[in-house]
């Protein structure tokens, strides 16, 4: 890893579907840097999932659980992290990510994204209308947020292991 990434924690920031999870995981085997996913841990906290926690509380709700949850595993030791698709369009968490981190936006075509959200009911997000037309509004709303990020890694239809190995040649 180059020198001045080294204390530094990684972040994944990218649409539902992008591979943030399983990059994540990844990334972090490659370089010996412990893994955490962002919905996973606002999951444990609040003691049920990610789409009760939607239906019971509300996006709000849910959205200052994750920038509290994302501000306590950025303050710990570095780490390769996954946020959840809509965390880096909070202000606040943008700012703490970009303060902690190396943030990496792994951008993929609508295709690409819808073919890996295809039939998963667990984003509550997908349920407000078609998927195409909602990834599709959701892209012109965060692609200019996530270009932010301090990296870009184009993800095709490939492998994982062979977006890994893009993600780690940009580093
Ligand atoms: C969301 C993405 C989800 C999850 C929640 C909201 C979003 O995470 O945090 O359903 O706003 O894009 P993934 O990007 O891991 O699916």
């Amino acid at each position: 890893l180059p020198e001045q990434l080294t204390g530094r924690s990684i972040v994944l920031v990218g649409l539902m579907g992008a591979g943030k999870t399983s990059i994540g995981r990844r990334l972090a085997a490659r370089l010996g840097m412990p893994f955490r996913d962002a919905d996973t841990e606002i999951e444990l906290a609040a003691g049920c999932t990610v789409p009760e926690l939607f239906e019971r509380f509300g996006e709000k709700e849910f959205r200052d659980g994750e920038r509290r949850v994302i501000r306590r595993l950025l303050a710990g030791e570095p780490l390769v992290l996954a946020t959840g698709g809509g965390a880096y369009m909070d202000p606040e968490t943008r700012a703490s990510i970009r303060r902690e981190g190396v943030c990496i936006w792994l951008r993929a075509s609508l295709p690409t994204l819808l073919r890996r959200v295809a039939g998963r009911v667990h984003r509550p997000l997908l349920n407000s209308g078609e998927p195409a037309d909602v990834l599709q509004r959701l892209m012109q709303a965060r692609h200019p947020v996530y270009a932010e990020a301090d990296l870009i890694v184009d993800c095709g239809d490939e492998s994982p292991d062979t977006t890994t190995g893009h993600v780690l040649d940009a580093l």
